[in-house]
């Protein structure tokens, strides 16, 4: 794992997002692999900003990693609204396929075997990942097992909480989402993890260094060859110092 640490969450979202404009550039048919949250705002606003103007958005694939179970696409805080008002309508040409799971599908199983489907008929070239404060990558919440294709997941306590500051109370968070499963993520050729601020920390520093273990879902991602973990001096303050010492950027 490669670590990056900058002074603020924009000058990350600076770096990872050069990093998407480059794929898009460069690759002749770029898939991305998405994710949503807090910390990805930022990003998407530097992205619109480097490639509004770019038609190769039109060659480019989108593929997200989860939605909540029971929101339709355009309820405000669904995850296929988040993607629209973020990036898609900021872009002037559309990505030509877009993929969100439909979390209002009347047969969930079989939502989640189409998902596969696509998944199997596009290896992703670069997949952005946020981190749950339990370090949950997608919505694949820590458990004894981790399943590796896309599946129907029950949320922790912990997640609906955390992202209870979306809605107006934790009452309305869903308590299920359907999420990519753990291999679909490593089969991308690259990941991006971004995390910011202090609440994260714990969860970083168990990702990165220590054991694998589905206990902490993200920490899978050290068998993968290609991941560069972005973080702020907040979420990166539990990491050895030796980390961060190395491998600061800004
Ligand atoms: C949700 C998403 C995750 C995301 C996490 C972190 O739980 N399913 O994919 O990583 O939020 O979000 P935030 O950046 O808002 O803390």
């Amino acid at each position: 794992m490669r670590i990056r640490v900058f002074a603020s969450p924009d000058d990350a979202a600076l770096y990872v997002a050069t990093a998407m404009e480059q794929v898009l550039r460069y690759e002749p048919n770029p898939v991305f692999g998405l994710a949503t949250g807090g910390s990805v705002v930022p990003l998407y606003h530097r992205l619109v900003s480097l490639t509004s103007n770019e038609e190769r958005w039109l060659d480019a694939t989108t593929i997200n990693l989860d939605e909540y179970v029971g929101l339709a696409s355009d309820h405000p805080q669904s995850y296929a609204r988040f993607m629209e008002e973020r990036l898609f309508s900021r872009i002037q040409k559309r990505p030509g396929r877009i993929f969100i799971p439909d979390g209002m599908a009347a047969n969930l199983q079989e939502e989640c075997s189409r998902y596969d489907i696509i998944l199997h008929e596009h290896r992703i070239d670069l997949q952005l990942l946020g981190i749950g404060v339990n370090g949950h990558i997608g919505f694949n919440e820590p458990d004894s097992l981790l399943q590796s294709r896309t599946h129907v997941v029950e949320l922790k306590e912990e997640t609906i909480q955390s992202n209870a500051r979306f809605f107006n109370s934790s009452d309305e968070v869903p308590r299920r989402a359907i999420t990519m499963g753990m291999q679909s993520i490593l089969q991308s050729k690259r990941i991006v993890l971004v995390a910011f601020g202090q609440e994260k920390a714990r969860a970083i520093a168990d990702t990165v260094s220590g054991t694998v273990r589905t206990e902490v879902p993200a920490s899978v991602l050290q068998l993968h060859q290609d991941v560069t973990v972005v973080l702020d001096s907040a979420s990166a303050s539990l990491l050895e110092h030796d980390w961060q010492a190395q491998e600061t950027m800004s």
